[in-house]
């Protein structure tokens, strides 16, 4: 048995799957959390996409609490007035589509694979996917995912998955055919290290998916709700998904995802097909409502695009040669020459600022929406110091 410490004194009864930092975040206000020693970091992670509205956002914690006071859970037998308006307001942000929704990310997926298998009957059942990709960690989602390392431990994978090169037409062309349901892509992939495809990149996808009849399932769960600068990153490239997924921000932190789905395709769906205990509930959905009035009562998508662009113009203007800064809205990458990732965010995180470190050579930002201008430029100042002593050594 591991009981590790990775908080001092408090051993770890835990599975040992996460390389955790060693401090303990005991509480959070809009883009700052403060640690058990009463030391305040400013964000740049936000829980990894997550707390776009910031932490503690008094909305959210008002629209929880008063949603909490009165009923929690009721299960899917019965209708909730939080989730159906929910699923209302999703549907004027992405016209014609409806919604199922789950507890996480993968749920997500999972819900829009086995929607495209059902869609797609027997001859229909091919899904491509691309390398790099990260869809989630449950066995549909998993197998989606385009990273053997993660695969390889839990072999055999589920069948009829197959991925091609990211952002490359041609190869992903050569792997249509009739008998494939459906293409999953991330618009940006985010876990890989925020890689931005070419422009033309979903919309020949788009294309492809139109003449060979399959459905085009985006994977918005990092990239959507205003993170890259729109309210879903499709929308950069004037693209219309069949499928999309959402999680991450969509409940501030509350566990919380949606497979929306074009409703001629989710009319696949029969009675008892699909089902979640959870999924749905009047807390998430309440917490849901409120980040999306506040993302559009406070203008967090066109904040997004201004301030990830000035963040991404600055540090390409100071970080040291070899960094290559990439991403969109306030979703940015920052790739080293060599593997200095952890490094970076480890002496980050000793003068006062989290990030990511996605892979060995990227550093990831996804800050919340609600970020400040002093916030984000001290934020910065220090990324350029650290920038500058990791690439020095
Ligand atoms: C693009 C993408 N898809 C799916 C997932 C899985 O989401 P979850 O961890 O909520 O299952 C993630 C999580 O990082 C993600 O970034």
């Amino acid at each position: 048995m591991s009981t590790t410490e990775v908080i001092a004194g408090t051993p770890d009864y835990t599975m040992q799957t996460y390389k955790r930092w060693p401090i303990e975040i005991v509480s959070g206000r809009g883009s700052t959390v403060t640690d058990s020693d009463g030391r305040t970091y400013i964000d740049l992670v936000a829980g990894i996409a997550v707390a776009s509205v910031g932490h503690a956002h008094p909305k959210v914690t008002e629209a929880i609490a008063d949603q909490a006071a009165r009923l929690v859970h009721v299960s899917n037998l019965y209708g909730t007035h939080a989730h159906l308006l929910l699923a209302e307001r999703l549907a004027c942000l992405s016209p014609d589509m409806l919604s199922f929704f789950v507890n996480s990310g993968a749920e997500a997926i999972e819900c829009a694979l086995k929607l495209a298998r059902k869609w797609g009957g027997p001859d229909k059942s091919r899904v491509v996917a691309a390398a790099g990709a990260f869809h989630g960690r449950t066995f549909g989602a998993l197998a989606a995912t385009g990273q053997p390392a993660k695969q390889t431990p839990f072999a055999p994978m589920l069948p009829g998955f197959s991925h091609v090169p990211f952002g490359d037409p041609d190869a992903l062309e050569a792997a249509m055919g009739a008998d494939v349901a459906a293409v999953i892509l991330e618009p940006i992939q985010g876990e890989a290290g925020v890689i931005v495809p070419p422009h033309d990149y979903l919309g020949a996808a788009r294309e492809m998916c139109d003449s060979w009849g399959a459905l085009l399932i985006l994977d918005e769960i990092q990239t959507g709700l205003g993170r890259t600068g729109r309210w879903f990153a499709h929308q950069h490239d004037g693209v219309i998904p069949d499928v999309m997924c959402l999680a991450k921000a969509l409940a501030a932190g509350l566990p919380m995802g949606v497979c929306l789905a074009r409703s001629e395709i989710a009319a696949a769906f029969s009675l008892g097909d699909h089902g979640t205990t959870f999924g749905g509930g009047p807390v998430q959905s309440a917490a849901a409502l409120a980040v999306l009035n506040i993302i559009e009562s406070e203008g967090l998508v066109e904040r997004s695009r201004l301030v990830g662009g000035r963040v991404a113009s600055q540090l390409r203007a100071k970080l040291p040669a070899g960094a290559i800064v990439r991403g969109r809205g306030l979703m940015l990458g920052i790739e080293w020459p060599h593997p200095v990732a952890r490094e970076f965010a480890c002496v980050a995180l000793e003068r006062g600022v989290l990030v990511n470190d996605a892979t060995p050579n990227v550093i990831r930002l996804t800050p919340p929406l609600v970020i400040s201008d002093d916030e984000i430029d001290a934020a910065v100042e220090v990324l350029v110091e650290v920038g500058d002593e990791v690439a020095a050594a």
